[in-house]
């Protein structure tokens, strides 16, 4: 494994991915952090960030990652960040996109270790769902891998149980921007009833709703993150004003229908909610 994250005193080469919204809190970092892998939590309001890594503390002392989305970030999100061990940050900008990409991760991997210096740290992400995944990866010279779906699909992690169930049934993925406003960029999600009523002639959705997503994102996109919570729990499926936050515990349930139920390709193969710690230990190849 990579020199730094040892140093930091990560000892398993698995990282949980950041996963905004309350998907990836202190709950789900700290087990992954406890087993071994370090462990992130995703983006929130600042005061809301400043509240879990405060969580991860008490439970454990070992590192934590936090997450921010650098097209969302204002000065507090980097202030509250600043109380973790190590800072991820997604630079993506939201008109050019999240899931942009063509290259495979194995192709990425290659490219991106030749054009970097001997030595230098790379993490590889993207369609881990099993131990032969990240071995793949591992063995293709990356320090380590980083895992979203399989760690929303535990029974830490904070998406809305009926989500996680979604996830387990999905036999499919669409790359769309149905729910972008206020982030008008493509995502990958599992098919709901927001879907079917807006994709079906178009994945990426109506070029109208895509146009207007893009003239108000720079508004949209400054709405504080309690406000565009408020905003998310009046979505219906029959009103196409569908922006990023997805369906968490205790959050409004219309979301499942209503809002994005995110997830990689590999959901497919993903058949199980699981604990998070058995996870990091079974992707690294110890004993579970
Ligand atoms: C539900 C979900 C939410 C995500 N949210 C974020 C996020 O807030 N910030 C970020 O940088 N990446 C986010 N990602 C992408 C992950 O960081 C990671 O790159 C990706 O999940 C890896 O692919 P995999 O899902 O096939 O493991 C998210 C992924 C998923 C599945």
């Amino acid at each position: 494994m990579t020199g730094w994250l040892e140093k930091a005193g990560v000892q398993l080469p698995i990282v949980q991915a950041g996963m905004g919204g309350g998907l990836a809190g202190h709950g789900l970092a700290a087990v992954v952090a406890e087993a071994g892998g370090l462990g992130t939590i995703g983006f929130l309001a600042p005061a809301d960030l400043r509240k879990e890594i405060a969580g991860f503390r008490a439970r454990t002392s070992k590192p934590l990652a936090v997450n921010l989305l650098l097209p969302l970030a204002r000065r507090a999100h980097f202030q509250a960040a600043a109380e973790a061990d190590v800072l991820v940050t997604f630079w993506g900008r939201p008109r050019r996109g999240n899931v942009r990409g063509t290259a495979g991760a194995l192709e990425l991997l290659a490219r991106i270790r030749q054009a970097l210096p001997r030595g230098y740290p790379v993490m590889s992400a993207g369609g881990i769902a099993e131990p032969a995944d990240a071995r793949q990866r591992l063995d293709a010279g990356a320090d380590a891998v980083v895992c979203g779906t399989r760690f929303v699909m535990t029974h830490e992690s904070g998406a809305h149980p009926a989500y996680k169930q979604r996830l387990v049934d999905a036999q499919e993925t669409i790359l769309t921007e149905l729910f972008g406003a206020g982030w008008p960029a493509p995502h990958r999600v599992v098919p709901n009833e927001a879907t079917r009523r807006w994709l079906s002639s178009d994945p990426r959705g109506p070029a109208w709703l895509r146009a207007f997503h893009r003239a108000t994102a720079p508004l949209l996109s400054r709405v504080p993150v309690p406000m565009q919570l408020r905003l998310a729990a009046t979505q219906s499926p029959d009103r196409p004003l569908f922006g990023p936050a997805a369906a968490t515990a205790g959050g409004p349930a219309n979301l499942l229908e209503a809002g994005p139920l995110y997830a990689g390709e590999c959901v497919s193969r993903i058949s199980d909610i699981r604990p998070a710690a058995e996870l990091v230990r079974e992707l690294t190849g110890q004993a579970v």
